[in-house]
C-alpha cells in the first residue's frame, strides 16, 4: 500500500498545482461517538483545508483546477452555483488568492430579499467577487434553470472577451476529471494516515452533490485497492444516470494520473435516503445529527451536506447495515458557513 501511495504521488506532481491549502489535513477518533455507536468512528478534517477560515472540499479540487488554469494564461475565472454555494464561494477565495477575477453565477433556491446577504453570500462581497444572481422562478425544472444560468454565464465571458480579458469557464461544483484527481490525491491522503495509525478502515462516507469528490475517493480506493466501502450520501435528488457521470469523473481523473484503474458505474455507492425533503432544505434527522456531533465531540457540521451525511451514517450503524466493532471514516467536507444562513437552509438549529 505505501508503494503504490508514493507512486501515486509522484505521477500527481507532473500535474499543475496551486498550493491552496493545508494537507495532509487531521484524521482523528471521536471517542465519545465510538463509544456509544459500538464503532470506530474517525474523522477526516477537511473542513480544515483552509484557504481561511471556512474551508471545505472544494479546496483539494481548485489546487488542481487552478493550477491548470494558471498554467493556461488566464486572469479571469467564471464558474456556476446556488447562492450558497461553497464552491462558489471557494472559487473567489483561491481566485483572490492567485490574482485573478472571480466571477459567479448564482440561482437563488427560494425567493430572496436582496438586501438579506448572509454566510457565502456575504464572504462573495467581502471578496469583492462579481455576482450575477439569476431571477427566481418558482417551481422551474432544474434542468431549465441551469440552462438559464449558463446562458447568463456565456453572455458575460462574451462581455469579458470584449474587454480584453481572458476568461476560464469551471463548471459548478469543479466537477471535473481535474478536479476529482484533488480526491484521488486526498483518499491517498487518508490511506497514508490510516497507515500511520495502523487502522483500516472499512467504510469512508461522504456527503455527494455533483460527484467529483466522491468520484475521486473511489479512484484512489480503486488505485490503492484498500478494502473500505465508499458511500456517498446524496444532498439531493440526484439524476437516475449519476452514478455512471460520478464514475466518469473518476475515470478522466484517473487517466490524468496515469493509474490503469478504471470504475464502473457500479463501483459508486450512493445512498439517496436522506436529503428530504430537498437541497438546501433542513430535515429533523439532518438538525439532530448537527446537535449530535456538537454537543459530543464539540465539532460542527452544516444543514446542507454534512448534517445529512452523517444523519446517513448514524442511520446505516442504527440498522446495523455497518457491523459493530467496524472502523468507519466520516469525511467531514466542510460548508460550515451555511450555519449562518437563512432560517430556511438552517432550519431549528438555534433551538432545543
Ligand atoms: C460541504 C460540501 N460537502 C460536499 C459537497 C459535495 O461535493 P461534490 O459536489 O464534489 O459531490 C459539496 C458540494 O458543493 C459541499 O459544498
Amino acid at each position: 500500500m505505501k508503494d503504490r501511495i508514493e507512486q501515486m504521488q509522484t505521477k500527481a506532481q507532473a500535474l499543475p498545482r496551486a498550493r491552496l491549502g493545508f494537507f495532509p489535513t487531521p484524521l482523528h477518533r471521536l471517542d465519545r461517538l465510538s463509544e456509544q455507536l459500538g464503532v470506530n468512528l474517525y474523522i477526516k478534517r477537511d473542513d480544515l483545508t483552509g484557504m481561511n477560515l471556512f474551508g471545505g472540499n472544494k479546496i483539494r479540487k481548485l489546487e488542481y483546477l487552478m493550477g491548470d488554469i494558471v498554467r493556461q494564461g488566464y486572469d479571469t475565472v467564471l464558474t456556476y452555483g446556488a447562492v450558497q454555494s461553497n464552491h462558489a464561494m471557494q472559487t473567489a477565495t483561491a481566485c483572490r488568492r492567485l490574482g485573478l477575477h472571480p466571477v459567479l453565477c448564482l440561482n437563488p433556491c427560494s425567493e430572496r430579499d436582496a438586501r438579506n446577504v448572509r454566510a457565502n453570500l456575504l464572504l462573495n462581497r467581502i471578496l469583492g467577487a462579481e455576482v450575477h444572481v439569476l431571477d427566481y422562478v418558482p417551481d422551474e425544472p432544474e434542468a431549465q434553470m441551469k440552462r438559464r444560468r449558463q446562458a447568463l454565464g456565456r453572455a458575460r465571458m462574451d462581455e469579458l472577451a470584449r474587454e480584453g480579458r481572458r476568461c476560464c469557464e469551471l463548471p459548478s461544483g469543479g466537477a471535473s476529471a481535474m478536479g476529482s484527481v484533488g480526491y484521488v490525491m486526498g483518499y491517498a491522503e487518508l490511506m497514508a494516515q490510516c497507515l500511520a495509525l495502523r487502522i483500516a478502515p472499512d467504510y469512508v462516507f461522504s456527503a455527494t452533490g455533483t460527484g467529483g469528490t466522491l468520484g475521486g475517493m473511489v479512484g484512489g480506493h480503486l488505485a490503492l485497492g484498500d478494502r473500505a466501502r465508499v458511500i456517498g450520501i446524496a444532498d439531493s435528488p440526484l439524476d437516475d444516470d449519476y452514478e455512471q457521470q460520478s464514475a466518469d469523473l473518476c475515470n478522466g481523473a484517473l487517466a490524468l494520473l496515469g493509474s490503469d484503474a478504471r470504475a464502473t458505474a457500479a463501483d459508486i455507492h450512493v445512498d439517496r435516503g436522506y436529503y428530504a425533503p430537498g437541497y438546501e432544505q433542513p430535515s429533523d434527522i439532518g438538525t439532530r445529527a448537527i446537535h449530535l456531533m456538537a454537543r459530543q465531540e464539540g465539532l460542527m457540521l452544516d444543514p446542507v451536506y454534512t448534517g445529512k451525511a452523517f444523519a446517513g451514517l448514524l442511520d446505516w450503524v442504527r440498522q446495523g447495515k455497518v457491523k459493530p466493532g467496524s472502523t468507519v471514516v466520516f469525511w467531514h467536507t466542510g460548508g460550515v458557513s451555511a450555519l449562518f444562513a437563512d432560517r430556511e437552509i438552517t432550519g431549528p438549529i438555534g433551538e432545543a
